[in-house]
């Protein structure tokens, strides 16, 4: 399927205001609402996800430039492919161009790219970009952009007590000894730090099997904005929200 030019490849770079004490050190986001921005405008589903993408683009060089050390983007859902095939063989595409189109900015904001998530069932192409363009952006060391395709939060934790119940049976593995640690280091986010911000977008107040494990202490932050209207400025409004959060972890209020 040929896909026309993302629209709003340029990009609106705000002035990149220092990052404040207490800022989220790693923002996950549900990127959420194509659909709807382009229903309410009579335009077909896709055409939402052909404008979300140019919020991404918007997103991710204002988090790099103000310091953020990893965003983590939630781009398709192992349930998404409950979507009708036109819609995902799409969303296939508009990856795949996403992967090659980006990479000017990739490295010229010294980005890092990596992917968790199944690549069983995405499609050879797609796989192909994105690999050229986590090979590319390796020697990057500015943000980290960690992009969840076909990624499933539950399917996470059981890939990783499998890898562990393997490790148990081959003797590499006192059972004893697993911790939380132990377990962390089974993820495919092993590693990262966990966010400390997760954003979603379009008001729907669920995680939606995104990051299960990791999000145990994020703070939320949910806003109407559908993701294809999400720009700089919510973005800075997230950040200034989460700074004057009290993050207590189980403990007690420190005033
Ligand atoms: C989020 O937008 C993008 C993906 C899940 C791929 P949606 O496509 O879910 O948009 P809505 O929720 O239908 O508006
Ligand atoms: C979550 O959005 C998945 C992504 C943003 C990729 P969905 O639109 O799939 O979530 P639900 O179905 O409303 O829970
Ligand atoms: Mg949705």
């Amino acid at each position: 399927m040929a896909t026309t030019p993302v629209p709003g490849t340029r990009v609106t770079a705000a002035a990149a205001v220092p990052l404040p004490a207490g800022a989220p050190r790693h923002i996950a986001i549900i990127m959420d609402g194509n659909g709807r921005w382009a229903q309410r405008r009579g335009l077909p589903r896709i055409e939402g996800h052909r404008r979300g993408v140019a919020s991404v683009r918007r997103v991710t060089e204002h988090a790099a430039r103000r310091g953020i050390e990893q965003l983590t983007l939630y781009c398709l859902s192992r349930e998404n492919w409950r979507r009708p095939a036109l819609e995902t063989t799409f969303l296939m595409h508009l990856l795949e161009q996403y992967m090659t189109e980006e990479r000017a900015l990739l490295m010229r904001e010294g980005i890092r790219v990596a992917m968790i998530g199944r690549r069983e069932g995405l499609p050879a192409a797609t796989l192909a970009a994105l690999d050229r363009t986590v090979a590319m952006c390796a020697g990057n060391t500015g943000m980290r952009l960690c992009l969840a395709i076909n990624y499933g939060g539950r399917d996470e934790i059981v890939d990783a007590a499998r890898s562990l119940a393997l490790a148990a049976r081959d003797g590499t593995i006192d059972p004893a000894a697993i911790d939380e640690e132990t377990f962390a280091r089974h993820l495919s986010t092993a590693g990262m730090s966990d966010p400390d911000l997760l954003i979603r977008t379009a008001g729907e107040q669920r995680v939606s099997n995104f990051l299960l494990w990791q999000i145990s202490y994020a703070e939320l932050w949910i806003t109407d904005a559908l993701w294809p209207d999400f720009d700089a400025g919510h973005l800075d409004a997230a950040i200034e929200a989460f700074v004057g959060r009290e993050r207590r972890f189980g403990g007690l209020a420190s005033s």
